[in-house]
């Protein structure tokens, strides 16, 4: 690319956009890195620089860059249309992927209800939990547990039961209550214990706590193995 545009581009980035969980005075200070293409596992920039791509598109995308096999799929499908909804109408791959996840699910998952990315899949999931509990005529389980320092994504009820100090304390007026408990960190929460006694100790507090609310509790969300966003602690086994 010719620096002219890119210089042009960096001005129109810096002009119209935010970047997400961006210090934008430091963005406007740094080089600009402005991708142009994808091969494999790499990203490559408007400058032909190839960067290993660790990010992954926030470690979303598992297969690389322009797969063959995905790439063809998704052009085979806009040859057909691009978008219809689910609401009052069907279609054969939004069925057929229902049938292979309910395949590939723990026992007792049954459906699939599609949500657009991961914050909305817990807002939904959050509605239907409760949503359950109303029909069931335990209308006083509304309350939702979860992990301190878990982070479930940006949307508000997200942000409630995924509180994050750093990024969330702007909004703390918009959040709803949520029961935390405390996840077995040696070095943050149980300090001088071992991994097994941290363990012990917080599932006992979990227990306790739990116990406590057990009449008002609705549903228990957890990032599965791993607390991505809070410094990537992994649970023990
Ligand atoms: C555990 C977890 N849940 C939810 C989200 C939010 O997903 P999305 O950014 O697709 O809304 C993330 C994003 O990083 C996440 O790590």
């Amino acid at each position: 690319m010719k620096p002219d545009t890119y210089h042009k581009l960096k001005q129109l980035d810096h002009a119209y956009l935010w970047h997400p969980f961006t210090q934008m005075q430091e963005w406007m200070g740094e080089e600009l890195c402005i991708i142009s293409q994808g091969d494999g596992h790499y990203l490559v920039d408007v400058h032909g620089r190839k960067y290993l791509d660790g990010v992954s598109s926030l470690w979303c995308n598992v297969h690389g860059h322009r797969k063959k096999e995905i790439d063809d799929a998704i052009k085979a499908q806009l040859d057909r249309i691009a978008h219809s909804t689910f609401l009052g109408l069907s279609h054969a791959p939004g069925i057929q992927l229902a049938q292979k996840l309910i395949e590939i699910s723990p026992k007792g998952l049954q459906r699939v209800f599609y949500s657009d990315d991961g914050a909305t899949a817990v807002e939904v999931a959050l509605k239907m939990a409760v949503q359950y509990w109303q029909l069931k005529g335990e209308t006083r389980r509304t309350r939702i547990a979860t992990l301190a320092e878990s982070y479930h994504g940006d949307t508000v009820g997200s942000m409630s039961l995924g509180y994050s100090e750093t990024f969330h304390r702007f909004y703390t007026s918009l959040l709803f209550p949520v029961l935390r408990l405390t996840p077995p960190h040696v070095f943050r929460y149980y300090h001088g214990l071992s991994e097994s006694g941290a363990l012990s100790a917080a599932v006992k507090e979990a227990g306790e706590k739990i116990t406590a609310e057990k009449d008002s509790l609705a549903a228990l969300v957890v990032e599965p193995l791993m607390q991505g966003a809070a410094g990537m602690w992994a649970q023990p086994a």
